[in-house]
């Protein structure tokens, strides 16, 4: 779908552009929002692309540089920190043989923190794409990371 096919689905006015902004990344391919389309945003909806810009870099959802096809969001929030967050980052980073922040060299995986996902009762907790994932151990969290490899 191009920009201006999603700008004329959503509709050209400044409310829809968290949700114009999404659909961008989504079809991207590499879950973020690349610089031409911004500007061609910008003209079509007539906002300023630092307008824009800004908008996407205030939520975390939204990146303007490149990363994995799955994005790992693992909460950092107190209650999953004293559940154990920082041993499943550690399984996380072994697993993925990345660093917090960083994308695998397949391009399958970025590990973000997040803050609070809003299941505290089943800390620690993380979220993959659009699903959440709680009660995590380092062997349910290798599992799920395998799961997802596997497709
Ligand atoms: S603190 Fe982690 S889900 Fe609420």
């Amino acid at each position: 779908m191009t920009v201006s096919e999603i700008v004329e689905k959503r509709g050209n006015s400044r409310e829809n552009l968290i949700q114009i902004l999404h659909d961008i990344q989504d079809v991207s391919g590499d879950n973020s929002l690349h610089k031409d389309k911004i500007e061609e945003l910008s003209k079509l909806m007539d906002l300023n692309v630092a307008d824009i810009v800004g908008t996407a870099s205030f939520y975390t959802m939204f990146s303007l540089v490149p990363r994995g096809k799955h994005i790992i969001r693992l909460c950092d929030s107190p209650p999953c920190y004293i559940m154990g967050s920082d041993n499943i980052l550690e399984a996380l980073e072994k697993k993925l043989g990345i660093k917090m922040g960083a994308t695998t060299e397949d391009g399958m995986f970025t590990l973000e923190p997040t803050s609070c996902l809003g299941v505290c009762g089943v800390a620690p907790a993380l979220m993959i794409d659009e699903e959440v994932y709680g009660n995590l151990t380092n062997e349910k969290v290798n599992g799920i990371i395998d799961g997802i490899r596997a497709g």
